[in-house]
Formats: structure tokens, C-alpha cells, sequence
């Protein structure tokens, strides 16, 4: 099911990463926040009405990231994205509306398809969006745009890429959509990113993993060969 969503997108998606170009890159490369002082004139109308940036800005490290509603049960991300596990297919956990997601076991012991994205993620994502999701001085904290940007959008960008064409930053961000040793991860990468970005996975190799299942190893079979 989920492979056949993948296939249908990368039709589409050559087109649509155009428009995904816009948006967040100028907030990201945002070094510091507006001079405040001497801001005179700025303050005087600026009041309560006006909603200032600054304090964002230069929180590239502090700012935890924003804690995981629990509600009913259920995990909700900021973005109002249910995250619950709720049926494995192929050896993955997926939520209801088939969006990868991770599980933990009681005793830490993380599901296969979350440890498989933090090997793939630490082979091909890593050496730019640096260590553990946590974002490098080159590229975002993808354990933080996971939270908020949307499994479909996280899909489309890793398929096409996406380059900041509004300044001079020169960014590139490449298109992995016929790249197999990511593609036939992709929803691996992405469980392990949620998990980093709820928190529940600490950084680094993760420590226990539930073993690799025949449904996994067979989907990945004919991903790789096909
Ligand atoms: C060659 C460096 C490089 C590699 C390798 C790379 N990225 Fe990126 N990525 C970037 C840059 C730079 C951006 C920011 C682009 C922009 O904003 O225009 C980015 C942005 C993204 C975004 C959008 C994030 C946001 O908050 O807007 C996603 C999703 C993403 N990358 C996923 C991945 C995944 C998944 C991998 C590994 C399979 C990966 N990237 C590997 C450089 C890279």
C-alpha cells in the first residue's frame, strides 16, 4: 500500500517540490535576530499587535522541541499528526492512516524499521543534516521538521530535493527518488526521525532493537531488485 502512495508521488513530484522551495528556507537562514536597540521607532508601533521573531532566531540548539500531546491514548504531533502505532505491514509499524511511525518495547528495545532509518539515516543523511537529526550548520534538524512539516511533505522533498533559490546560501538539498538505498528506506528514516523528535529515542546508536522480521527482509528483497 505504502509503496504504491511512494510510486504515485514521484510522478508528481518533480512539479510540486518547486512550490515546497519557498517556504522555510529564508527562516532557517536567519543568523541573528533584528537589532533591538535603538529600534526607537520600531517599538513605539510595534506594541503587542506586532508578533516579533527575534526570539526565535538564534535558538538554533536551546529550544527543546515541543513535547508530544498525549490524549486519549493517542500521540499527536504539534502539527495534529496521530503518530500512534497501530498495524505492522512488511515488518513496519504504521498509525492508522498508514503513516510510519516507530514503537518502543518496555524494556527500550526499539522496533526494527526505526533502528534499520537510524543505519540509513547515519549513511546518507547524516553527512548534512548532521548527527542524530540534530541539524548542522549546513542543513535543518530533520528530528525537528518531522514534528511540524508532514509525512507527505518529508516524502516529496526527500524524492525531489529542494534548493534555496532566494539567496546567495547556495543550499542543496539532493533528490533521493531513484536512490534504492534510500527509497527503500525512506519510511525507516522517517519513523527514526519521529522518534528522535519526540524524544523517546535518545541520541546515538540505539541501544536495543527487536529483531528483523521475514515480512521486512522480503520487502526489502524486491524493493532492492526491482
Ligand atoms: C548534500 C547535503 C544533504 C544531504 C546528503 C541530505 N540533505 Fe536534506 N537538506 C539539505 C539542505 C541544504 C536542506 C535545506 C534546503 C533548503 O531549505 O532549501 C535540506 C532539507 C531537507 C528537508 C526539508 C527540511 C525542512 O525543515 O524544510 C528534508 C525533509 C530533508 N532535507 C531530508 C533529507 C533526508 C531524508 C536525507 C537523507 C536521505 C537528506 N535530506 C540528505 C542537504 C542535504
Amino acid at each position: 500500500m505504502t509503496s504504491k502512495t511512494t510510486a504515485s508521488l514521484l510522478a508528481i513530484c518533480v512539479a510540486c517540490a518547486a512550490s515546497a522551495i519557498a517556504g522555510t528556507a529564508l527562516a532557517q537562514t536567519a543568523e541573528t535576530p533584528p537589532a533591538q536597540a535603538g529600534a526607537g521607532a520600531a517599538a513605539a508601533v510595534s506594541g503587542d499587535a506586532q508578533q516579533q521573531p527575534a526570539a526565535e532566531a538564534p535558538a538554533e540548539e536551546e529550544e527543546e522541541t515541543p513535547a508530544v500531546a498525549a490524549t486519549d491514548g493517542k500521540l499527536v504531533l504539534p502539527n495534529g499528526q496521530d503518530i500512534t502505532p497501530d498495524h505492522m505491514e512488511n515488518g513496519r509499524w504504521y498509525t492508522a492512516e498508514d503513516i510510519p511511525t516507530y514503537k518502543i518495547a518496555e524494556d527500550g528495545a526499539v522496533d526494527w524499521a526505526t533502528f534499520s532509518g537510524y543505519r540509513r539515516y547515519s549513511a546518507e543523511c547524516h553527512v548534512c543534516h548532521g548527527p542524530d537529526g540534530e541539524g548542522s550548520t549546513y542543513a535543518p534538524a530533520l528530528r525537528k521538521s518531522v514534528l511540524t512539516m508532514g509525512y507527505y511533505d518529508f516524502l516529496e522533498i526527500a524524492a525531489s530535493g529542494k534548493q534555496e533559490v532566494n539567496t546567495a546560501a547556495n543550499l542543496v538539498m539532493p533528490a533521493f527518488g531513484t536512490n534504492k538505498n534510500v527509497w527503500c528506506y525512506i519510511d525507516d528514516i522517517y519513523a527514526y526521525l519521529l522518534a528522535r523528535g519526540t524524544g523517546d529515542l535518545p541520541r546515538g546508536r540505539p541501544a536495543k532493537r527487536e529483531d528483523k522480521s521475514d515480512e521486512f527482509v522480503a520487502q526489502e528483497d524486491s524493493c532492492m531488485s526491482g
